[in-house]
């Protein structure tokens, strides 16, 4: 696992998402994913506390992430940009969001997991310094039965200058519950 210090680019203008986002989150979710999440496992991160945040520009969403918070581990679930958007540095602002989040509420590891078929998001992970820690077989549904997952993981440097969780939430006090989940989310991490 390698150890990557997180800064370079400004915090990015996130508030956090709420239920009744869930309308458009799952327009963007149906767009940029063969096999989307449903609405009920965002309900289920939302409800379990989980950091959920929009990007927005203006009156239309961007994209979203994910992540779930446990002791001194996080867990990147979702990461998503809308395909009209993509490759405009969204994406990479967003991961580079919630690696700062997450280093601001205490987090030393991350992890996530991926599909061996999504290129562009294993060069994007493997660029912010995840690497391969070892595959789930059979973890995702895909077009011809199953799909692995890539195991990946990054240890966060101690950055205690930074206050991610301020910089990232201009709504103060209407975000999800920082503390850490009660439960896991119905289905598992993409
Ligand atoms: C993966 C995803 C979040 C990347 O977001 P994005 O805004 O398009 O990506 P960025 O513009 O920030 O690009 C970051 C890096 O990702 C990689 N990348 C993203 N799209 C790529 C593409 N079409 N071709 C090649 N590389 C690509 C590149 O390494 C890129 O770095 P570079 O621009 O220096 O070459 C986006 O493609 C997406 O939402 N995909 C659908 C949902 C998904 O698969 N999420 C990940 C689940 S694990």
């Amino acid at each position: 696992m390698s150890a990557r210090a997180i800064g370079g680019d400004p915090p990015l203008p996130l508030r956090p998402m709420r239920e009744d986002d869930l309308d458009a989150v799952m327009a963007v979710e149906r767009r940029a994913y063969p096999f989307p999440w449903t609405q009920g496992i965002f309900r289920d991160c939302l409800r379990a506390g989980y950091q959920a945040w929009l990007l927005h520009d203006g009156a239309t969403l961007i994209g979203y992430g994910v992540l779930s918070l446990a002791a001194d581990e996080a867990h990147v679930l979702n990461v998503c940009v809308d395909p009209s958007t993509q490759r405009r540095g969204h994406g990479r602002r967003l991961l580079r969001t919630l690696l700062r989040i997450a280093r601001a509420q205490g987090a030393q590891r991350v992890f996530l997991e991926v599909r061996p078929s999504n290129p562009h998001a294993v060069a994007l992970y493997h660029d912010e310094g995840f690497n391969e820690i070892g595959r789930r077989p059979r973890y995702y549904p895909a077009a011809n039965g199953r799909e692995d997952a890539i195991v990946m993981a990054l240890e966060l440097m101690p950055e205690p200058e930074i206050d991610a969780t301020r910089d990232a939430m201009p709504e103060t006090g209407s975000g999800p519950d920082p503390r850490t989940p009660p439960g896991a989310p119905a289905e598992p991490a993409r």
